[in-house]
């Protein structure tokens, strides 16, 4: 950024004999010309740099150095006309009292300087070759000291006046907010990254933790499972096209995973069946369809005892047989009793048995299996579902790579072809 100063020019040593009108003007514009330099420098060092440059000129001073605390010392962040390598200066308990004390410029000529700033400026001298401190100006906010601009010599004799010291000491309190600011625009931006990082291992450390449970749910279907041969697989299939149903449905994001894990647990309630009702290879009876029938409801009581993420876990799995006709099982729900979860994981799971090998069939055609959910629309599933779950697997039979995962594992006895044009017609009918 280019800043003209004409030391001749804007020799404010001179300024009080200057007629008052052309005084003000003058002051007036040094301290424009150095808020802009302020506000229009391209970083923080440049800022300070041109900084301390217009104060020079404006004030007639060969020489300056402006020292912030760090860690403990004054460091010498930027200088003028001194040669690089400033020694930093060690900080007193007295001279940050001091400075803590006072925001008024010290000009060193008068006699009665306090000895905190006299030996500050006695060490900077000694260690600055050609560098005679006459002015030490106190940088800091009513949060506390900042550091100093050390300055000198002025190129024109005498006190300085009135004026001049009002100028610098607007100049430096101006300079005291703009350094002031950027600590807490950079106190901000760290603890920002801080809190990015933090996040970032949050969500690293959850991902590991929500792996883990859903491990453990995997292995508690599959021990179930492994009590009825006929249905291995099924949770893991039943789930799988739950979720691509409630993605297409746009469910919020923890219904989904509410979902997700209802339908991998759904038939939990199975433990408590026996053995020889699941395996058996013909009609059962009155009484063993009252008992396999109880399954939701033990499933209900088996997951409520877990406390999931997603409070609605064991309600959907509860609810995974009831019909919106009221015919379903175990209480019988009608429409707007069973929830969109349920709805869903009840299709999912029809079409999952119907194109699985039973103990008393054989898998069914696909097209057969899907003319029956589109028969059973309306009066056991929720068209709705029904039809996401007809372009789902629409765009899975055309080899979708999105869907392919949906339906892997998925039994499709029959034409695909077949299959496809039946889903056409049918997502047509269902628009
Ligand atoms: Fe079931």
């Amino acid at each position: 950024m280019d800043i003209s100063v004409n030391p001749s020019e804007s020799a404010l040593f001179d300024g009080d004999r200057l007629p008052a009108g052309r005084r003000e003007a003058f002051q007036l514009k040094a301290l424009r010309d150095f808020t802009l330099c302020l506000a229009r420098a391209r970083d923080f060092d440049e800022s300070l740099r041109l900084a301390l440059m217009v104060i020079l000129g404006t004030l007639s001073i060969a020489k300056g150095a402006l020292f912030l605390e760090e860690e403990g010392e004054y460091r010498a962040c930027v200088s003028r006309g001194l040669p690089p390598g400033i020694p930093p200066l060690e900080t007193s308990r007295e001279l940050v009292a001091t400075l803590r004390r006072s925001s008024r410029t010290v000009w060193l000529g008068r006699r009665e300087v306090s000895g905190a700033i006299r030996k500050a400026v006695a060490t900077i001298e000694r260690s600055v070759p050609a560098f005679p401190v006459e002015f030490f100006c106190p940088l800091g906010t009513r949060n506390g000291s900042l550091g100093f601009l050390a300055l000198g010599p002025a190129l024109v004799d005498g006190a300085p006046t009135p004026s001049q010291r009002e100028t610098l000491d607007v100049m430096t309190s101006i300079l005291s907010g703009h350094i002031s600011n950027h600590r807490v625009v950079s106190d901000i931006f760290r603890l920002n990254e801080v809190l990015r990082l933090q996040v970032g291992e949050n969500e690293r450390l959850l991902g590991g933790l929500r792996e883990i449970y859903l491990d453990t749910i995997r292995a508690l279907a599959t021990a179930i499972e492994a009590k009825d041969p006929y249905t291995r697989g099924h949770s893991e299939r039943v789930a799988r096209i739950s979720v691509s149903i409630a993605r297409r449905l746009e469910l919020p994001e923890n219904e989904v995973q509410a979902i997700h894990i209802a339908s991998i647990l759904h038939d939990v309630g199975k433990i408590g069946t026996s053995h020889s009702i699941l395996t058996k290879p013909s009609s059962l009876t009155v009484d063993e369809t009252l008992e396999i029938r109880r399954h939701p409801q033990t499933s209900f009581e088996i997951l409520s005892e877990i406390r999931f993420p997603y409070p609605d876990v064991p309600q959907l799995a509860r609810d995974h047989h009831e019909w919106l006709d009221g015919t379903g099982y175990p209480n019988g729900k009608r429409e707007h009793e069973i929830s969109m979860g349920a709805r869903i994981i009840a299709l999912a799971d029809a079409f999952d048995a119907m194109v699985s090998d039973r103990p008393y069939r054989n898998s069914l055609p696909l097209v057969t299996a899907l003319g029956e959910i589109r028969s059973c629309l309306r009066r056991h599933y929720d068209p709705n579902v029904g039809r996401m779950f007809f372009q789902s697997l629409r765009s899975d039979l055309a080899g979708d790579p999105q869907e392919v995962s949906a339906f892997a594992g998925i039994r499709k006895n029959g034409s695909r072809a077949d299959a496809i044009a039946f889903l056409d017609r049918s997502l047509q009918d269902l628009r």
